[in-house]
């Protein structure tokens, strides 16, 4: 079966906060960063299988502090594990005091994409081999968090068979 390293779908991007990203609270708006977050996820993705790839689900976005205007904010991504179509991928975003030259990790995230074929649907995507010790211990947990998403999908699943797809104005 074809495989590839984690560090083949490695990516990074770094950027800074400007005025037009910010909340009120003059921090990074969240749904900026989730938007960074998406963007950089799907290239690993991509980069993995070498194909089309959507995004399946976000397990979450975890903000774990504050990014500030004079902050520079790096995101870091690749592909944890496989199963048949789909792909874990990991987002890890540092921060930087661009003064002091201090670091955070501001926030975590994982995401799954599935791969699809030229028909748009799921096909088999490479095995992926971890070599550092993060990238093993993620790969090594990564089973239970497919475990949990399955579980959480049928519920969404059967959820979503009790909401209505009307709008309060009809
Ligand atoms: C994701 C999608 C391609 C799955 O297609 P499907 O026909 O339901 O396929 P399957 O049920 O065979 O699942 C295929 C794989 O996706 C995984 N998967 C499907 N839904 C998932 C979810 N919510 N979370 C995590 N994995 C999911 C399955 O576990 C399976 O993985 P495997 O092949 O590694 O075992 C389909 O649901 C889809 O197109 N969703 C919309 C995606 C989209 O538009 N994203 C952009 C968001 S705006």
């Amino acid at each position: 079966m074809e495989q590839r390293y984690v560090k083949e779908s490695r990516t990074y991007k770094t950027s800074r906060v400007f005025p037009t990203d910010v909340n009120n609270h003059n921090t990074l708006f969240g749904g900026k960063l989730m938007a960074y977050i998406d963007d950089i996820a799907s290239i690993s993705a991509s980069k993995h299988c070498r194909r089309s790839v959507v995004t399946a689900s976000t397990d979450s976005v975890d903000f774990l502090s504050p990014i500030r205007p004079t902050d520079s904010v790096c995101l870091e991504s690749f592909v944890t594990w496989t199963g048949k179509s789909s792909m874990e991928v990991f987002v890890k975003v540092i921060t930087e005091d661009l003064k002091s030259g201090e670091r955070t990790i501001a926030a975590t995230s994982f995401l799954t994409f599935v791969a699809l074929d030229e028909n748009k649907r799921p096909v088999t995507v490479p095995r992926v081999v971890p070599e550092t010790e993060e990238e093993r211990r993620l790969n090594e947990t990564a089973t239970r968090r497919a475990e949990m998403r399955r579980n959480r999908r049928e519920e969404s699943l059967q959820f979503s068979g009790h909401l209505t797809t009307k709008f309060p104005w009809e």
